[in-house]
């Protein structure tokens, strides 16, 4: 399997993803989304949309703002506890995660490195809102996208009439201020979450919990992600966050190059079964019940949050399931899980054999000869027409010879060329080459958007 060097090399060269910041040095945790990689960004997004809000009868979509009024991580408890254990080397004077770095670990200033305890780092990024910087003004951008869905839980029940079970997804970007961004894309500062909070009568809660952890790993098996690659990880009541009732991980195989099988996953979503939490927290004379015991009134909110059961004829607060997705480490799992080297007649092929709803172009078409008119106009005639009436991101390239035309079609994973050449001309057909077998078909232009469309699909 592919390791993350390959990646990482590959995504640079091919314009899918560039350090942030690239032109003064870079800033440490941030990465920017390239031609192709804003793509297949898109393309995840849109295919987990699809998938939890079109394609079901129980979900409804919203999209918060990033910069929230402080009372929301007041009463959220982020602002007590969104802290990772952090410690200093008295010799070097970097920092580290406590919980990541490895004591025996060989210091910059010789020998090992001299730790302070361990003391909590608040990871959230603080600002100020308005023109006066004062802590009167102060705000955090999000951490993550769920809290905005909580705080807007009755907003989207009075507007939808929506009754239990039912969900709110939203996708967005969410800001931490980690202490060691590393591996890429995989721990970064500023990250992409896809985020469920899906409302359930109290009782109901374990059966749809169960229900989701399948149906999430579906889709990613569903769009490429070997099975093999792709494990569920539930975790032991002393990991689980004190708020939670039950938590399964969805670890991918990021690190394949690691010697212990196990290291070699890490989590690309969380499933959580989050009780009634969050709404109690959020709720007009509801409280914040910290880990430690500690109890925090919410003298706040206005409004309460409970949902009118007309069974019981009570007012009750729904409990909550939430699946938690990175965009990120669902794109790199995608990127890593569909890259292979083959080696075919004329050499070497990388070939990253994306989905076909995933791969950032989905057909290249391509001239045999660029000095003929004729050949140049019909393509560029089939590549517009195809566009339009499809609405697939097709493209047209002349700038090489067609055996390294092919090569980088296939190094970017569009899953269809189509070649113009003389016979075209002749006869009105093309030839239509498959990405993953190389088989070659001729088909008529008339023909080719219904040729496509029984391969594509959904796209
Ligand atoms: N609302 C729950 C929540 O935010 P989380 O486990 O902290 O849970 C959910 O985050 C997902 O967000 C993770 O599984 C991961 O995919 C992504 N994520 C979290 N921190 C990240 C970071 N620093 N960089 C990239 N992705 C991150």
């Amino acid at each position: 399997m592919v390791d993350l060097e390959k990646i990482i090399s590959l995504c640079k060269r091919r314009g899918f993803i560039f350090q942030g910041s690239d032109q003064y040095g870079g800033l440490q945790g941030t990465w920017d989304y390239g031609p192709l990689g804003v793509e297949l960004k898109n393309n995840v997004k849109r295919a987990w949309w699809r998938r939890v809000v079109y394609e079901r009868d129980d979900m409804e979509g919203l999209d918060c703002a990033i910069l929230m009024n402080r009372l929301v991580f007041k009463y959220s408890g982020h602002e007590d506890t969104f802290s990772d254990p952090m410690v200093d080397c008295r010799k070097c004077k970097k920092r580290f995660r406590a919980d990541q770095v490895d004591p025996n670990e060989k210091c910059s200033e010789g020998d090992k490195h001299d730790f302070t305890e361990p003391r909590p780092f608040n990871l959230m990024f603080k600002t100020s809102c308005g023109p006066v910087a004062d802590e009167s003004n102060t705000t955090y951008l999000r951490p993550e996208t769920a809290q905005g869905i909580f705080v807007n839980f009755k907003n989207v029940l009075d507007s939808t009439n929506r009754k239990l079970p039912f969900g709110i997804a939203q996708i967005g970007k969410s800001y931490r201020n980690e202490i060691t961004p590393r591996n890429f894309i995989f721990r970064v500062r500023e990250f992409e979450q896809m985020e469920i909070e899906f409302f359930v009568k109290p009782g109901t809660d374990d059966e749809w919990h169960k229900k989701w952890v399948e149906n999430r790993f579906n889709w990613y098996t569903e769009l490429g992600i070997r099975p093999e690659n792709l494990r569920k990880y539930e975790q032991k009541p002393e990991e689980l966050a004190h708020y939670a009732k039950a938590t399964v991980d969805l670890l991918y195989r990021f690190f394949p190059d690691r010697e212990d099988e196990n290291k070699q996953f890490d989590e690309v979503e969380g499933i959580a079964n989050r009780t009634d939490f969050d709404l109690t927290c959020h709720t007009k004379g509801g409280k914040l019940v910290l880990a430690d015991g500690r109890e925090i009134p919410n003298v706040h909110a206005i409004n309460k949050l409970t949902y009118f059961d007309h069974e019981t004829n009570q007012h009750i607060l729904p409990y909550v399931v939430e699946p938690s997705a990175g965009v990120d480490r669902a794109t790199l799992a995608f990127l890593m899980d569909s890259y292979c080297e083959e080696t075919v007649n004329d050499g070497q092929r990388i070939v990253l054999k994306l989905h076909p709803e995933l791969a950032p172009i989905k057909v290249a078409v391509l001239p045999l000869k660029k000095n003929n008119e004729g050949i140049r106009n019909t393509a560029m005639q089939i590549k517009n027409t195809l566009m339009k009436k499809s609405g697939w991101r097709t493209v047209y390239d002349d700038t090489a010879g067609i055996g390294k035309l092919y090569r980088r079609q296939d190094e970017i994973g569009t899953p269809f060329c189509i070649t113009v050449d003389f016979d075209t001309l002749e006869n009105q057909t093309v030839t239509v080459r498959d990405r993953d077998t190389m088989t070659q078909e001729r088909v008529k232009i008339d023909a080719l958007q219904e040729y496509l469309a029984g391969k594509l699909g959904n796209c």
